[in-house]
Order: C-alpha cells, then sequence, then structure tokens
C-alpha cells in the first residue's frame, strides 16, 4: 500500500489536540485511515461492531467490488476462472499468486494428490460419533485432530512447515468430508485413487462402494470442480478473519483452519446453503409456489424473524457473481441428470424474480448470494443437505490457508487483540454473605 496524496486530521469539539492520520491507498477498492497512532496519542479506542467500515489487513489475495458485483483471485474474474480454469490451477493461484503453466500444474496436482491419504488412526475418531451426528461436528473435529498427526509441520513461522501443511489440508479435506459422509450412511471408506482428478476422487469416496467400479460422470465432475472454485475464497469473511485471529497466536496451521471450519457452519455464513435449502423444502411441502407471496410477507415482517436465506451480503450490494456462475452450473446438472423440472430450482427462480422486483429487497441492495443455487445443485448430484457446508468447508481450505500463509509471513503481523466499550459495571467491594 502506499501513502495518498492527501491525510486526514481528527478534531474534537472539546478543545483535545486534533490528530493527523495518514490515508493509505491500495491498488483498488477504497482507502484506509491509518488509526494506529489512535489509542496512544487520544486515549481513545475506535468503535466498529461487526467491522462495517474496518479493514483489519492488507492483502494481495482477492478483491471484491460489492457495489460492481465484481470478485477477483489474484486480479483475475471469477467468471473467467471458474470458464476457463479448473480448481487445481485455483489453488496455485491463491497460494502462490500466479496461475499455473501446464508443467507447474502436473507437479501440483501430483503433490496434492499424493497427499490424500489419512492416518489409518484418524478413522477411529469417527467411532466416537453419533452416526447421525451433524458432519460439520465431525469435520470439526476431524481438522483439529490433523495436528497431533504432523509434528513435523506445525510451526507456522517455518515456511517449509507452512507449505506442506498447506499441501496436507487441500489435499486430506476431501477425504475427511467423503468419510463423515460416509460414517453417517454406514458405508465403508472408500481410499483415495491418485489417477482421478480432484474432483473425481472426492465424487468417488463419496458415492463409491468397494463392491463395483465407480464411474465419474464427467459432468458431475465439472459441476462440482466449479462448485469449489466459487468457494475458494473471500476477502475478511467471518470464517477467514477467524483463521487469521486464531493463527495470530502462533497456533498450528489445522487449529487454525478448525476454528475456520467451526465458524463457517453458522447459518449467517457458509452454513446458508443448508439454511437455504430447509427453507425451499419448507415452502414447497407448504403449497410451493403459490405460497411464495405469502412467505415473502413473513420475511418483511420483522417480528417474524425469518430471513430469505441465500439472500444479501455483507459486501454484495449488487448481484453475487457466484450465484450467477451457480445458476448456469445448476442449469447443466439438472438437464444432465434429466431433473430440468426440479420444483426446487423452479420455486428458488419465482423466489428470486419475486425478490428483485420488491422494494423490500431491492431498497435494502439483497441480492441472491453464492449459496442461494448452491444447495440445488449439490441436491441434483446427490450430496446430503447436512454435508453442504462441508463442502463449502473443502473448498474454502485454500483461501483460509492462503490467507493464514500471508498474514504470517508479514513482517509487521502481530497477535490480534481488538479492544472494547465497557458499559458494565464500576469498580465495587464484594459485600459479605449476609448482605447480598
Ligand atoms: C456467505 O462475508 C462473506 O464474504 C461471506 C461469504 C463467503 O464467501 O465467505 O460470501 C459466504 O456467508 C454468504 C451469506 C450467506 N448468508 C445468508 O444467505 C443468510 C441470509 N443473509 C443475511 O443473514 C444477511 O444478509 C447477511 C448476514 C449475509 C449480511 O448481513 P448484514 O450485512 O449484517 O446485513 P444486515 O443484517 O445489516 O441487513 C441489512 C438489512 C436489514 O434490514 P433493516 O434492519 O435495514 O430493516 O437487510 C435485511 C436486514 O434485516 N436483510 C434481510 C436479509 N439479509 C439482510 N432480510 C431478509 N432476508 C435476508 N436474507
Amino acid at each position: 500500500m502506499k501513502l495518498a496524496d492527501y491525510k486526514t486530521t481528527l478534531s474534537f469539539t472539546n478543545g483535545q489536540p486534533s490528530l493527523e492520520m495518514p490515508v493509505y491507498n491500495g491498488s483498488i477498492g477504497p482507502d484506509v485511515i491509518d488509526i494506529r497512532k489512535l489509542y496512544s496519542q487520544t486515549g481513545m479506542f475506535t468503535y466498529d461492531p461487526g467491522f462495517l467500515s474496518t479493514a483489519s489487513c492488507q492483502s494481495t489475495i482477492t478483491f471484491i467490488d460489492g457495489d460492481k458485483g465484481e470478485l477477483l483471485y489474484r486480479g483475475y474474474p471469477i467468471e473467467q476462472l471458474a470458464t476457463n480454469c479448473d480448481f487445481m490451477e485455483t489453488c496455485h493461484l491463491l497460494l502462490y499468486g500466479e496461475l499455473p503453466n501446464a508443467r507447474d500444474k502436473h507437479d501440483f496436482t501430483q503433490t496434492v494428490m499424493h497427499h490424500t491419504m489419512v492416518h489409518e488412526q484418524m478413522q477411529f475418531f469417527l467411532r466416537g460419533f453419533r452416526r447421525d451426528a451433524h458432519p460439520m461436528a465431525v469435520l470439526t473435529g476431524l481438522v483439529g485432530a490433523l495436528s497431533a498427526f504432523y509434528h513435523d509441520s506445525t510451526d507456522i513461522n517455518n515456511p517449509e512447515h507452512r507449505e506442506v501443511a498447506a499441501i496436507r489440508l487441500i489435499a486430506k479435506m476431501p477425504t475427511l468430508v467423503a468419510m463423515a459422509y460416509k460414517y453417517g450412511v454406514g458405508q465403508p471408506f472408500l481410499y483415495p485413487q491418485n489417477n482421478l482428478s480432484y474432483a473425481g476422487n472426492f465424487l468417488r469416496m463419496m458415492f463409491g462402494t468397494p463392491c463395483e467400479e465407480y464411474k465419474v460422470n464427467p459432468v458431475l465432475e465439472r459441476a462440482i470442480d466449479r462448485i469449489f472454485t466459487l468457494h475458494a475464497d473471500h476477502e475478511q469473511n467471518a470464517s477467514t478473519s477467524t483463521v487469521r485471529l486464531c493463527g495470530s497466536s502462533g497456533t498450528n496451521p489445522f487449529a487454525a483452519i478448525s476454528a475456520g471450519v467451526a465458524c463457517l457452519w453458522g447459518p449467517a455464513h457458509g452454513g446458508a446453503n443448508e439454511a437455504c435449502l430447509y427453507m425451499l423444502e419448507n415452502i414447497q411441502a407448504n403449497g410451493g409456489i403459490a405460497k411464495v407471496g405469502e412467505f415473502m410477507e413473513q420475511v418483511k415482517d420483522k417480528n417474524s424473524n425469518v430471513k430469505l436465506m441465500g439472500f444479501g451480503h455483507r459486501v454484495y450490494k449488487n448481484y453475487d457473481p457466484r450465484a450467477k456462475l451457480m445458476q448456469e452450473t445448476c442449469n447443466e446438472v439438472l438437464k444432465e441428470l434429466g431433473l430440468g423440472n426440479d420444483p426446487l430450482f423452479k420455486l428458488a427462480k419465482a423466489l428470486e424474480k419475486i425478490a428483485l422486483e420488491d422494494d423490500y429487497f431491492v431498497s435494502r441492495k439483497l441480492y441472491p448470494n453464492v449459496d442461494f443455487y448452491s444447495g440445488i445443485v449439490q441436491r441434483a448430484i446427490g450430496i446430503p443437505v447436512n454435508l453442504f457446508t462441508g463442502i463449502f468447508a473443502l473448498a474454502r481450505t485454500v483461501g483460509w490457508v492462503a490467507q493464514l500463509n500471508e498474514m504470517i509471513s508479514d513482517p509487521e503481523y502481530k497477535i490480534g487483540r481488538p479492544r472494547q466499550m465497557f458499559t458494565g459495571s464500576v469498580k465495587r467491594d464484594v459485600p459479605p454473605m449476609n448482605k447480598r
């Protein structure tokens, strides 16, 4: 970042001396006011719950223009990456800053595919869970447990450790997600098959059985690969900020990523695709498209606490570009599987049409986000609803790791330690028991 050609001055109406603060501009996006000296020079904090106006770091990885509905990974528009590249190329781009040439892509993919197995002891962790445990509870546990197996790569300040931990996490997430699924349906785990693509290997571990050869459907393989690319990274969202804050203590990368998995689970964040599918199924069960108007009235009634899941976004105040691409993939998969008349897809499109014309949503700039269509396409592929967020976590692992490594390799980084505005009781003495 570089110093902007202007500064800002904070002045007070109570005669306190004003404070001059530098302004920086990045390569694109809003300028930032450097407030790092604010507390030491004024004894005051800024106040920004939810960080609506706060840049927590500088980054070179992902940029979102919320007004234009634009998403760039290392400068490349998501539309071009989702159309002209695959997830392995996207992982290389996010981790190292550049798209790989054919040779680098081959080598990177080989490296990832040769780290797909997990330690044989890992399978015993699953036995402690009930078979109907939510896969995100299982995944949070399994990812954290990885730190017990890789003592050779837990020093986050060692660049070699960071590199091998990054590859291990990207490579093993599909295996762990598939194990969580198989455990839930009572089927045997399938070992990874390294001659398959990253996406094809995942589909086989999910839907293959030891009883017969599993044939990867190229349309589904491409769809799941694109779903991974669309979910790979997204600036300083809640789970990425969790990973950065967790990793800033110097804990190992596996523990930091497991914190990200836990945060992503929430329905306001990565859990929205699961919540959105349940919402669509609910409306469908209670009258379908005929009942959409009634449902929308509920959404607009503040007291109902009903949200249109898969809609709205902290940053996008225009259409989420990932939602458009996801809708395209939805169309392709439903056509391939002969589900062109999928009632939920029709219902989703009806809801979207109404929302894009209804002033409640238009005035609040609420558009479909990545979660609105992702559930329908995953359900069509045969992924159970409660595993949708697990797929999101699988895909977002590369973004979390890239952001974590960017933070740790920044010589300026410090442990994150936000302050607060205290509004509780002032100091008082403990009364004796008979006086309480
Ligand atoms: C992801 O940050 C990221 O980048 C996340 C993500 C990523 O890739 O990492 O993009 C992934 O998490 C996508 C978002 C998935 N979540 C959902 O689809 C859940 C439904 N959406 C909402 O919960 C909400 O839109 C958020 C959480 C996504 C954004 O919330 P904000 O920015 O805090 O917005 P807000 O709650 O302040 O809403 C502004 C207004 C409010 O109404 P008013 O008080 O102004 O009258 O819009 C309303 C909200 O009530 N509103 C909605 C709504 N979302 C916002 N009303 C109905 N339905 C919704 N979905």
